[in-house]
C-alpha cells in the first residue's frame, strides 16, 4: 500500500466546525437524471464521517463545463436530490456559491448538517484559480476537505487555490485512489499488467511511457492499436491511426524489445465496413485488415491472449476499452476482457470514465478490487504527474 504523505479528515477536529469539502459530482445527466451516481456515491464515506463527527458540512463540486454563469442544465440540483436520497439526509442546496444565499445557508448550519453550493464553474474565477474567489470559498469555512479525486488534475480555486487560506486536507475518496493506485505501482503483486485502450495514442503516450517502467506487461488494444500495427508497417484500412505518432509508436516497441518488456498487440481484429452500429463485420487477422475496412473491437483469438494474461497476473490495471463500446455488436472484446478481470484472482483496477460505467453495465463492478472515480486525473496519476489538487493538502 502506498502511504499517502498527506493529512486526513482523520486527523484533525472538526467537531462543530464549518468544513468545506470539494467533491467531484460531476456525473452524466440526462434529461435532469443522474445516468451514473458512482462519484456521488463513493463521495459518502466522507460525508458520513463528517456528519457522525459533528461538522458542519459544506459541499462544492463543479458540474459540466458551463461558460456563462448560471445554467439550469448544469445547476447541482438533481445532485442534492441524488445525494440526499443515498445518504437519507437533508441536503440544503443554495442558489449561489459564494453569494448571499450560500453564506446564510451555511452559517446557519448546525453540527451534522450539510449544504450543497451551486455548481463552483458559474464563475468564472474557478477554473482560472482566481485567489479572491478562492479566498470567498475559504470565508464560508473553517477547514478544507479535498476528496474530488476526479478534479485533482486540475488547479482551479475550488480543488487547489482555497488550500491557501485554510486547513486543507484529503478526504476518504482520494486516500483510497492513492493508496490502491499508487500500491498497485510501487509495490504490485507480480506479475503486473497493464492494459491500455482508447483511441489516440497521443492520449496515452505518458502512460505508456510511465508503465512500462513498471510493467511486466503491457497490453495495447483497442483504436490505438492501428497506429502500432501501422508503425510495423501492416496496412489498418480505415482504421483510426494517427500517422504523426507512427514514429512514436514505433520507438515505444523498440524500447519495450530492448528493455525485454513483454509487449502484446492484438493477433486479430474485428472490422466493419462503415462506423455504425448495424454495420457488416468480419474477423481478419490484425496484419491483413482489408481495404475499405476499420477495426473496431479486438478478435477472438486476441480475446483468448489477454484473457490469459490478466488470469495470470498478481495485479492488472486497466485504461480504456478494446472496442467501439458504445455499439454492442462492438463491445464483446471489452466485454470478455472484464469478465475476464472480475473471475482473476489479481488484484484488479480499472480506470475511470467510458470503461468504468461499461463494467458497471456488465454488472462487474462488485467484482473489481478497485474503479477509479478519475477519467483525466487517473490518466495524468499514471503518468506519474503531480496531482496539484493533492499536492496543495497539508502534509503530515
Ligand atoms: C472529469 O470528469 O474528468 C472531471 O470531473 C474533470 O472535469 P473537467 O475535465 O471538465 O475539468
Amino acid at each position: 500500500m502506498t502511504v499517502l504523505n498527506k493529512k486526513t479528515i482523520e486527523d484533525i477536529e472538526v467537531s462543530g466546525k464549518r468544513v468545506l469539502v470539494r467533491c467531484d459530482f460531476n456525473v452524466p445527466i440526462l434529461d435532469g437524471v443522474i445516468q451514473d451516481d458512482r462519484r456521488i456515491a463513493e463521495s459518502i464515506p466522507t460525508i458520513k464521517y463528517l456528519v457522525g463527527h459533528g461538522a458542519r458540512v459544506i459541499l462544492c463540486s463543479h458540474l459540466g463545463r458551463p461558460k456563462d454563469g448560471f445554467e439550469a442544465k448544469y445547476s447541482m440540483a438533481p445532485v442534492a436530490e441524488k445525494l440526499a436520497e443515498l445518504m437519507g439526509l437533508n441536503v440544503r442546496l443554495c442558489k449561489d456559491v459564494v453569494g448571499d444565499d450560500a453564506k446564510s445557508v451555511t452559517s446557519a448550519l448546525k453540527n451534522g448538517e450539510i449544504a450543497l453550493l451551486e455548481n463552483v464553474r458559474f464563475h468564472e474565477e474557478e477554473t482560472k484559480n482566481d485567489p479572491a474567489f478562492a479566498q470567498k470559498l475559504a470565508d464560508l469555512a473553517d477547514i478544507y476537505v479535498n476528496d474530488a479525486f476526479g478534479t485533482a488534475h486540475r488547479a482551479h480555486a475550488s480543488t487547489a487555490g482555497v488550500a491557501n487560506y485554510l486547513p486543507a486536507v484529503c478526504g476518504y475518496l482520494i486516500e483510497r485512489e492513492i493508496s490502491i493506485m499508487g500500491g498497485a505501482l510501487t509495490s504490485p503483486k507480480r506479475p503486473l499488467v497493464a492494459v491500455l485502450g482508447g483511441a489516440k495514442v497521443s492520449d496515452k503516450i505518458g502512460v505508456i511511457k510511465n508503465l512500462m517502467t513498471m510493467v511486466d506487461t503491457i497490453i495495447i488494444g483497442g483504436g490505438m492499436a492501428y497506429t502500432f500495427y501501422a508503425a510495423k508497417g501492416y496496412g489498418v484500412g480505415t482504421s483510426i491511426c494517427e500517422d504523426d505518432k507512427i514514429p512514436l509508436a514505433k520507438e515505444t516497441m523498440e524500447a519495450a524489445e530492448k528493455s525485454g518488456l513483454e509487449m502484446l498487440l492484438p493477433l486479430d481484429n474485428v472490422v466493419a465496413d462503415r462506423f455504425a452500429p448495424d454495420a457488416a463485420s468480419q474477423v481478419v487477422p490484425s496484419n491483413a485488415i482489408p481495404a475499405g475496412w476499420m477495426g473496431v473491437d479486438i478478435g477472438p483469438a486476441t480475446v483468448a491472449l489477454f484473457c490469459k494474461a490478466i488470469a495470470n497476473a498478481g495485479t492488472v490495471i486497466w485504461n480504456g476499452p478494446m472496442g467501439v463500446i458504445e455499439m454492442p455488436a462492438f463491445a464483446k472484446g471489452t466485454a470478455a476482457l472484464a469478465h475476464a478481470m472480475a473471475e482473476s484472482k489479481a488484484i484488479t483496477i480499472v480506470g475511470g470514465g467510458d470503461l468504468a460505467s461499461a463494467v458497471d453495465a456488465f454488472g462487474l463492478a462488485d467484482k473489481i478490487t478497485h474503479i477509479s472515480t478519475g477519467g483525466g486525473a487517473t490518466l495524468e496519476f499514471l503518468e506519474g504527474l503531480e496531482l496539484p489538487g493533492i499536492a496543495c493538502l497539508n502534509n503530515k
